[in-house]
């Protein structure tokens, strides 16, 4: 065993590093490629930019952008519109907007234009999961959705892996749509400090434990301690006049901060812009800062470690990069909570009538952090709320079942005593909260609890119809044959209840109900073929 002194030393892992170049941002890539889908499993936070609420902000403002393009030059609608997501992580966010898109098509009459959802990450681990994930297969059929390894931090060639078709300068003949939820904050960063008018570039070194390492490698990245040594520049930093004035912006209008600059994912944007002619319109949602007096004072940057680490995007820094690039930026009015920010690199959204007004609806009016926020203050009170405040609330989050399954305890207690009137309200949503299913392993099925609503509301063939749907994702469970054999005996099935109850014993034999519901209905059978 060793002893203190031993568990207290400390092991350099590397030293006056420049941030961008620093072992996290593989570590950070480590991580997401061995946990794969499960980092969404209780690890890294996703709720608040995969929800229905945000996938519609962004459905919205893309198919206005899309009207606009179209309105600008009529040629457009003989293209397909691609729509890339950047570090797509689950995929929930990616599917709420395909239905979305899906439907604003159909209600827009659009089915004549074509659009190419592409799903892309770096990891294999997670695009295979989309590949086969069952929401999607619809979407998939109709190639509304598509598939893509990209590495931001790599210039790589980006190819749908369904229609086999290369993002490049043929094939992008239309504006590029990107959507970039919480990944501009996971790739490389450069760190810089002002103090008294002069800029420093910050050098990292990180150490760790000795017993938090194994194989060469740090185990837990919440053990990392970070230190940082500065370095005054004195040229142009960068080479690149784009860039070097924003730094310029910073030495002149910081009193004393430190800053980050996300240089990952400019170079991505870089490429980007290349594949699509300098076409690129982003839609961005992140933790960040979006005004110089936001910078200013600001210490050392942390790091927060959730399973990955992520970063404070500096979003004033990108909007004045596409600025000086001869694009635009709309800045969403800071706020506590995350910030949406919209990106053009070739025209201004003035140019863009029906797009300003939907950024004006979806990003400066009840934007996905309002959302949020007022999501997360309810969700504290649930088990005060009455049965329409709750159905009220659902009816805000979209019929979101990851907010159903949290409720769905406090629903089944309401219905008996509440008003009929709610009751059915929610009925009649359940079906859109069904088709809200987006599977994420281990967590409950939302088709079980759909079906226990049913069940105590005594609409026992909905019940039925949605016990039978969850059998797939629970697989054999006593309480579902059990529900089953319930609901059948409800509707007249005796035979099938039989059959069920049968199930469930074979599962818990033990079930003194169970053997006596399968007692009550043989002698019901009996009774039946002795009047016959
Ligand atoms: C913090 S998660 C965000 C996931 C999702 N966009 C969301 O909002 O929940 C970061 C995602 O980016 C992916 N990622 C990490 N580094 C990347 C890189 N260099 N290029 C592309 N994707 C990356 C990870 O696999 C992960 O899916």
């Amino acid at each position: 065993m060793k002893n203190d002194t031993q568990n207290d030393r400390k092991v350099v892992i590397e030293q006056h590093k420049k941030f961008s170049e620093s072992c996290l941002w593989k570590m950070q890539r480590d991580y997401f490629d061995q946990e794969g889908i499960n980092a969404w499993v209780n690890q890294v936070p996703f709720y608040i930019t995969s929800n229905p609420y945000i996938a519609n902000c962004y459905a919205q403002i893309v198919i206005r952008f899309i009207r606009d393009t179209i309105q600008r030059n009529p040629d457009a609608i003989n293209h397909p519109f691609y729509i890339l997501e950047l570090g797509t992580g689950s995929g929930r966010f990616s599917f709420y907007v395909l239905k979305t898109l899906h439907e604003l098509r159909q209600t827009l009459g659009m089915q004549d234009v074509s659009i190419c959802y592409v799903m892309s990450d770096f990891t294999k681990n997670n695009v295979q999961y989309y590949e086969t994930h069952p929401a999607l297969q619809p979407y998939l059929a109709q190639g509304l959705v598509d598939f893509a390894i990209f590495d931001m931090e790599a210039e790589r060639p980006i190819t749908l892996l369904k229609k086999n078709i290369r993002l490049n300068p043929e094939t992008l003949i239309n504006p590029l749509t990107v959507f970039a939820n919480y990944i501009f904050d996971t790739v490389s960063h450069d760190a810089f400090t002002v103090h008294e008018g002069k800029l420093y570039e910050l050098l990292l070194s990180i150490a760790t434990p000795e017993n938090n390492m194994h194989d060469n490698k740090p185990v837990n990245m919440e053990h990392l301690s970070i230190d940082y040594k500065v370095n005054e520049i004195k040229n142009n930093y960068y080479d690149d006049p784009d860039l070097d004035q924003i730094l310029d912006i910073y030495k002149q209008q910081l009193t004393e901060s430190s800053f980050l600059f996300p240089i990952g994912s400019i170079k991505a944007i870089k490429l980007l812009k290349k594949l699509s002619q300098n076409k690129l319109f982003i839609i961005s949602s992140d933790k960040g800062y979006s005004t110089v007096a936001s910078l200013d004072n600001l210490g050392h940057p942390s790091l927060s470690f959730h399973g990955s680490f992520s970063m404070m995007v500096n979003f004033h820094a990108l909007a004045n990069y596409f600025k000086n690039s001869g694009g635009d930026a709309f800045l969403q009015t800071p706020h506590k909570g995350i910030k949406t920010s919209v990106f053009s690199s070739h025209q201004q959204l003035s140019e863009l009538p029906e797009t300003a007004l939907a950024i004006h609806q979806y990003v400066e009016g009840v934007s996905a952090a309002d959302y949020f926020t007022l999501h997360r203050r309810m969700s504290d009170t649930f088990n005060e709320c009455s049965l329409d405040i709750i159905a009220a609330h659902l009816n805000l989050t979209g019929w979101d079942p990851h907010i159903y399954l949290k409720l769905a305890n406090r629903v089944t207690a309401l219905v008996e005593e509440s008003d009929q009137d709610t009751v059915a309200f929610l009925a009649k949503n359940m079906p859109k909260m069904a088709a809200n299913y987006y599977y994420m392993p281990k967590s409950d099925c939302i088709l079980f609890e759909i079906a226990v609503f049913f069940h105590a509301v005594k609409r026992y063939a909905d019940a039925l119809h949605y016990y039978q749907q969850a059998q797939h994702y629970v697989g054999e469970q006593f309480g579902l044959f059990y529900n089953i054999a319930l609901c059948e005996h409800h509707v007249g099935k005796i035979e099938d209840a039989l059959a069920n109850f049968a199930r469930a014993i074979k599962i818990d034999s033990s079930s003194k109900e169970a053997i006596e519901w399968m007692t009550y209905i043989q002698k019901e059978l009996a009774d039946k073929t002795q009047t016959q």
